[in-house]
């Protein structure tokens, strides 16, 4: 069942930058894709670590601890040593908010 929530202003979530954010208790990062927003997990599936702190390489998202890639838009795994994908997050933008459906 959808769940939707506001996480952000997407005035906040520059392009090229990932943003931490919380949305309803659940903390996604968001990741600004030349223009598209797209949230995901905000946790590595390696050792959990927030890929928050990490950075946004073209439309990957590098995990700042130990370097592996997800892709930022469906959170599938590119590149080792993380071997499982991140939870990605459907997200609308209304009225320059974005709603990310954490149900
Ligand atoms: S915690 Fe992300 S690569 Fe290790």
């Amino acid at each position: 069942m959808p769940n939707w929530v506001r996480a952000a202003r997407a005035a906040d979530c520059a392009v090229g930058r990932l943003t931490a954010a919380n949305a309803g208790g659940a903390a996604i990062v968001l990741a600004n894709v030349d223009g598209r927003i797209c949230a995901l997990e905000d946790r590595c599936s390696h050792e959990e670590y927030p890929l928050s702190d990490g950075e946004l390489d073209g439309g990957d998202v590098v995990c700042a601890y130990h370097g592996a890639r997800f892709d930022a838009c469906s959170g599938a795994r590119k590149a080792l040593p993380a071997v499982l994908p991140v939870r990605s997050y459907p997200i609308e933008v209304r009225d320059g908010d974005i709603y990310v459906d954490v149900g």
